[in-house]
């Protein structure tokens, strides 16, 4: 599937966008969407920030000079990705949305739930324990990344967003084109830090059993906190819905559009996630995401 030998340097592209003509909306007759996928914006750059402060932690555990150098890409990368997105975080509040709660839960998440003391547990400066949060964390990033990874390979193969507000759709296509360039660093990693395959495999199928319900209740429910500030009386309708309604009504618009992927594909993704011989590597097409990268707009614009 992927013509690129497997060893491809990673280099961060400081990209920059101009939202100033772009609508809330940027799908076209689309607000399920439109608002779903504008949530991303909200969690990204909290958990983007959180994965480099991990992965600064595991740096000193990594023997591979080549994993060494994948990492320390994969960091420079991901900070890039989550400063682009809190320039679409004040686009959003320049329109006058009220981001403020959904970044109560999102801080706790990656600052209390996942941070250096979970939940204010001391004991976890003992060091075996520190060491083995470090494994968890490390963990339920490559359970992340196995999804950024998917949802990037998607992205490569989608063509409604053509018609869309053609920055913001540049936005998440550079984004998750770096997310297929790098998605094997974070199970390469994880693997590195946890080399006993026994617990490699138990560990990874336990964490992500955790994310996979979590990703998508964050998903639907930031998705959810946007739409209710929609100016349209109906799209409010909607967000008030339940989240399973949300999801739902998501996902036969996913289904009918293609404007985003629908459950059933990242279902999909998380089962093929249980086999033992499970790698990030036959999950994309890196050679299509470099042709996507060398044509996006905002990278043409940094030569
Ligand atoms: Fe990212
Ligand atoms: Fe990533």
């Amino acid at each position: 599937m992927n013509a690129i030998p497997h060893h491809h340097k990673l280099v961060a592209r400081p990209v920059k966008f101009d939202f100033s003509n772009s609508p809330v909306q940027w799908i076209p007759n689309d607000p399920v969407c439109s608002h779903l996928i504008n949530g991303i914006n909200l969690i990204l750059p909290a958990g983007e920030f959180w994965f480099c402060r991990v992965y600064n932690k595991a740096l000193p555990y990594v023997k591979d000079p080549i994993l060494m150098d994948d990492v320390k890409g994969f960091i420079r990368q991901e900070a890039t990705h989550a400063r682009a997105h809190q320039g679409a975080q004040e686009f959003l509040k320049q329109h006058d949305y009220d981001l403020e709660p959904a970044f109560k839960k999102i801080n706790w998440i990656f600052g209390i739930l996942l941070g250096e003391s979970p939940l204010g547990i001391k004991q976890l400066e003992i060091k075996p324990l520190e060491h083995f949060w470090l494994i968890t964390r490390v963990g339920v990033v490559a359970a992340i990344e196995h999804f950024t990874g998917v949802l990037g390979q998607w992205c490569m193969d989608n063509k409604s967003w053509d018609k869309a507000d053609p920055v913001i759709a540049d936005m998440f296509r550079w984004h998750l084109a770096e997310e297929v360039e790098h998605r094997c660093v974070a199970f390469d990693l994880f693997k590195e830090i946890l080399p006993n395959p026994i617990l490699f495999y138990l560990y990874r199928q336990f964490l992500m059993a955790l994310v996979f319900p979590i990703f998508i209740y964050v998903l639907a429910d930031v998705g959810r906190h946007l739409g209710k500030q929609d100016p349209d009386p109906a799209v409010q309708k909607i967000a008030h819905k339940s989240l399973f309604g949300i999801l739902s009504t998501y996902n036969k618009q996913a289904k009918a559009t293609d404007n985003g992927p629908t459950l059933t594909f990242i279902t999909k993704a998380t089962i093929r996630w249980i086999s033992p011989k499970f790698h990030p590597e036959t999950e994309g097409n890196t050679q299509q995401a470099l042709d996507y990268l060398a044509r996006s707009p905002a990278v043409q614009a940094l030569k």
